[in-house]
């Protein structure tokens, strides 16, 4: 392949993890930031590549992760540098996953060791994948469900044990089982229609005749995509923003909250600006939606999205929205909390690996303190909706019980499709499951303000 004459596909994958690691990117965002430096003919065809590598490499990181501490005996993939693990992560997915030559994916990862490291380094890394090569990977796979049988789901379905052991308690094993399966299986995309531009029969007629088979959904302005020919992005409706790509449950919170033409709506977690978009539709771009988020990258990103939707009447505002206070208060309010994003691992496999339990504490001290500050920020009689992309009751329904105590009231509002949440309240929230509901888990609360 032709690309810049110094750069190999093993390197752009390991770059790409880093930047997924260290910097908290997704894999798509990662690797539009490594192309800019990219010249080649072949560049798109190898972003393609690249991309598929490093989806897959962070989808089933555990699994290989265990290959590594296997013929490490002792110590520990994250206690080797950094780059070093992820190009044997790199070598073990291409030997094990997708079956390449042993020499052949040996040889390139030694190449690139000798060239970043040293001749020692390329030697270990060597005989690592030369132990690799030999390792029974079933047998071992067979020991540990004998040994322990939550480490193995954790290990076969690449999860971290923190989430397989609470969806167990959540679920039941089976259904479980059933979860983590779906989190493994391809992404399913939907298709939101951008009212302000187009309505969903022309959309829907339009994607037909372009290769995307669509169906309906619960959601009115939602389609599901069944089929496609090439990429959706691709398509010059998406460039002219008539529709967008939104999951299923992310498009029902507008809908929960339903803002009017003329009322003033705060979102105190904006950017990428999904929700927001969706509500200045449901406004027909009438009234005022104040946008706080506090990434100002995320924010940028969003500014330009903003333009090719034809949304006008968003205002971004660079804040913290634990402490964000406007000069007026606000009829409406949509609080899609950061999260563990455990709801969203199918579409993003690297966040499985990015939160622990101390992590998760801090962000649901983040979610309550949102929470209060929504409040002040609300009329009286004015609503929210809370909404999280996690499965956890401690970030979702938990929070809705603290908001009660902290002044709040609970909408019961008549949810027309998912589940049910849990604890006493959870008759009142909602709630989608990956493999019951083919999006992401997710849940959402409606509350007032009295
Ligand atoms: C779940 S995402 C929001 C997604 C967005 N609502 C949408 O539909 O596109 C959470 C957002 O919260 C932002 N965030 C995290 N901490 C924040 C804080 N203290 N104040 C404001 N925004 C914050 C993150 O930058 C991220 O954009």
């Amino acid at each position: 392949m032709e690309l810049f004459y110094r750069v190999t596909i093993h390197e752009i994958v390991a770059d790409a993890l880093m930047l997924v690691e260290e910097k908290e990117l997704s894999s798509k965002h990662a690797l539009e930031k490594i192309f800019k430096k990219v010249e080649g003919k072949d560049k798109e065809k190898a972003r393609g590549i690249a991309h598929a590598y490093v989806f897959e490499i962070e989808k089933w990181r555990a699994k290989i992760d265990f290959i590594i501490n296997s013929v490490l005996r002792g110590s520990k993939v994250e206690d080797l540098d950094p780059y070093l693990a992820n190009l044997l992560r790199i070598g073990v997915f291409e030997m094990k996953f997708k079956k390449i030559n042993p020499a052949i994916a040996t040889d390139s990862i030694v190449r690139v060791v000798k060239e970043k490291f040293d001749l020692t380094r390329a030697k270990f890394a060597n005989a690592i994948l030369r132990e690799v090569e030999k390792f029974n990977v079933e047998k071992a796979l067979k020991r540990l469900k004998e040994k322990d049988r939550i480490e193995w789901l954790a290990v076969r379905f690449s999860h971290p044990r923190w989430y397989v052991e609470y969806v167990i308690d959540l679920l039941g094993y089976d259904e479980a089982v059933r979860l983590l399966l779906s989190n493994l299986k391809p992404q399913r995309y939907y298709v939101r229609i951008n009212s302000l531009k187009a309505d969903i029969e022309k959309v829907k007629k339009y994607l037909e005749e372009n290769g995307v088979r669509v169906a309906y959904t619960p959601v009115d302005d939602v389609l599901k995509v069944l089929e496609y020919e090439k990429p959706i992005t691709k398509l010059e409706g998406y460039k002219k923003g008539y529709f967008v790509i939104q999951d299923l449950a992310s498009a029902y919170v507008a809908h929960v909250l339903s803002p009017e033409p003329g009322e003033r709506v705060l979102d105190l977690a904006a950017a990428p600006g999904s929700k927001t978009f969706h509500a200045a539709a449901l406004m027909e771009n009438k009234g005022e939606i104040v946008a706080v988020d506090y990434s100002y990258e995320r924010l940028v990103r969003m500014k330009e999205r903003m333009k090719k939707l034809g949304v006008k009447n968003v205002k971004l505002v660079y804040a913290d929205g634990q402490s964000y206070i406007d000069k007026e208060k606000f009829d409406k309010i949509i609080l899609d909390a950061p999260c563990s994003s455990s709801g969203t691992y199918r579409q993003f496999p690297e966040v499985k690996w990015r939160f622990n339990e101390e992590k998760i504490k801090r962000i649901i001290s983040v979610q309550r303190n949102m929470l209060i500050n929504a409040f002040r920020n609300l009329k009286e009689g004015g609503e929210m909706t809370y909404s999280t992309c996690s499965v956890r009751i401690d970030e979702n329904e938990e929070n809705v019980m603290f908001g009660l105590e902290r002044g709040f009231e609970i909408v019961d509002y008549p949810f027309s499709w998912g589940d049910k949440g849990f604890l006493e309240i959870g008759d009142k929230t909602f709630r989608t499951w990956t493999h019951r509901h083919d999006c992401n888990s997710f849940f959402i609360a409606k509350l007032r303000k009295p």
